[in-house]
């Protein structure tokens, strides 16, 4: 039930129509029996700048950015935080009432929550990371490494310039590499679309990864990579790609309805049933 007074937000992509942000947002505002909806918005790439003015000026309080928009909102934007910036791109944009419009990249964010969620004690500073892919969510993850400290950040990626143009815009201790070891890592992490369904898994022996790494999958359909698979019947810590989608709503989410809100194992549930169908 919304009130003239209803807070609005929504996620902008074309399509849209595969996006759980909806339902992820949906639960939390019916937790919380806020006044306020959070819209799918399907819009072409050719309209993309014209709707954002459109919903700041319509009131929203801002709204998410998903494929392909999330380099076109940075080029928008009145103002990007500094890790925005490192990652060139957005994915969560405020509205001010007088139409300005500021972003953030909350993918970085999120990712880090949820490896503190899914494996507690795990700290970036534990040792060298290394992270399979240089896409665009990469860029976000990346940066949020280093700034929590990683002290030895390892990209590999198909296309070797992707990854060497990312360490440069990165800067600090990023190196690249064609042929990645996994011997003496703290951290592994597929940030590429391998092991998503449809697509081919990700060829990877983890034998020689220590005992105490934790491996990470950025990918969420299905849930359960065969790379998360091989990772816990090594008995190694596995954190999946959903917590990252969950953790990476909530900055959004606290700023346009004024509620912080938190993951927990009946958000999970519900949205890891949508997954399934
Ligand atoms: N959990 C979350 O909240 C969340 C959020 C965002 C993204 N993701 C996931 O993260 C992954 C990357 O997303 P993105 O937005 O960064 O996509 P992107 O910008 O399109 O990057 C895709 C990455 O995958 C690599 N790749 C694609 N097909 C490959 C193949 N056959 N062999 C080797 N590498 C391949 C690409 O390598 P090239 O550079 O060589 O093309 C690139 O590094 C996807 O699985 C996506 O679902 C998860």
């Amino acid at each position: 039930m919304l009130s003239g007074k209803a807070r609005k937000a929504g996620v902008l992509g074309w399509p849209v129509a595969h996006s759980r942000s909806p339902r992820l947002h949906g639960f939390w505002l019916a937790r919380h029996g806020i006044d306020g909806a959070y819209l799918p918005l399907p819009v072409r790439p050719e309209h993309f700048a014209e709707a954002v003015r459109a919903l700041a000026r319509l009131g929203f309080a801002g709204a998410n950015v998903t494929i392909p928009h999330k380099e076109a909102a940075y080029a928008l934007c009145d103002a990007v935080d500094a890790v925005g910036r490192r990652a060139g791109s957005v994915n969560t944009l405020f509205f001010g009432e007088d139409g300005r419009i500021e972003g953030t990249s909350t993918d970085g964010y999120g990712f880090l929550e949820s490896i503190r969620e899914q494996a507690p004690g795990w700290q970036a500073t534990d040792g060298p990371a290394l992270i399979l892919g240089a896409g665009g969510a990469v860029r976000s993850v990346a940066a949020a490494l280093l700034d929590a400290g990683c002290p030895r950040l390892i990209l590999a990626n198909r296309t070797p310039a992707r990854a060497e143009a990312l360490a440069r815009d990165l800067g600090g201790p990023v190196e690249v590499t064609d042929s990645p070891r996994l011997d003496g890592l703290a951290l592994l992490v597929n940030g590429t679309s391998l092991g998503m369904e449809g697509e081919p898994p990700l060829e990877i022996d983890l034998a020689p990864l220590p005992p105490t790494a934790v491996v990470a999958d950025m990918v969420y359909v299905p849930l359960e990579t065969p790379l998360l698979a091989q990772a816990r019947a090594r008995g190694l810590r596995a954190v999946d790609g959903l917590g990252m989608l969950l953790h990476q709503a909530r900055p959004g989410f606290e700023q346009w309805f004024g509620v912080a809100p938190v993951v927990d194992a009946e958000l999970r549930a519900f949205v890891a049933a949508d997954l399934l169908r």
